[in-house]
């Protein structure tokens, strides 16, 4: 997993794995920031961490080199973010097309993009008087939150709604598309050889 953020959806996979449910396991947490809340919870949860912090590299391209030998070292199958906010490219693109995944707070395409991450997601749509929201789980292409969407669940805006209450009740069901969507992963549903 690549996580930046303090780390409520790694939980959530983590979780689906100690279960069963998903027929898998997280064999290592890559953050670009040290202080990541991420780190901690894999530390917690008996996960290896690893820091590649973004500064070090030349840019997208040197960082995206740094992940790709870490994951083929572990022949790592699937790839996923979560709160990790910095564009990946070349060739860890090419060779792990369809096999990372993203997840937006929000349903894309709408609300995604460059700069859109966090709460400023929320304000964004408590502004433009949406009715609904939700969150969208992508695989990844060179843009930010493109990329072919895999799942999306939705919740109301509720009156009164603040990008906090919104940001929570979006939260919750993110915790459980994530683990639905790897679910099919790794059951071979979708992935670079089913095309969906
Ligand atoms: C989530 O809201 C996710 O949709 C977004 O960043 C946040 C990460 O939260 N991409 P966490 O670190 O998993 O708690």
């Amino acid at each position: 997993m690549l996580a930046s953020g303090s780390g409520t959806n790694l939980e959530a996979l983590a979780e689906g794995c100690r279960r069963g449910y998903i027929p898998g396991e997280i064999l290592l947490v890559i953050s670009e920031r040290p202080g990541a809340g991420a780190l901690e919870k894999a530390s917690a949860a008996g996960i290896e961490g690893l820091v590649l912090e973004w500064e070090r590299f030349s840019g997208p391209e040197e960082f995206s080199g740094a992940v790709l030998r870490e994951v083929r070292k572990r022949d790592i199958d699937l790839i996923c973010l979560a709160g990790f906010l910095k564009k990946l490219s070349g060739r860890l693109l090419s060779e792990y097309e369809m096999r990372i995944m993203n997840i937006h707070p929000a349903l894309l395409p709408s609300y995604g993009g460059k700069g859109m991450y966090g709460l400023r997601v929320h304000r964004a749509v408590l502004e433009s008087g949406e009715k609904e929201s939700g969150c969208t789980v992508h695989f990844i292409d060179g843009e930010y939150d493109r990329g072919q969407v895999i799942a999306r669940r939705r919740v109301p805006v509720r009156e009164g709604d603040t990008p906090e209450s919104l940001a929570e009740r979006v939260l919750r069901q993110e915790h459980k598309l994530y683990p639905e969507a790897v679910r099919k992963f790794a059951l071979g549903e979708i992935g670079p050889e089913r095309k969906i």
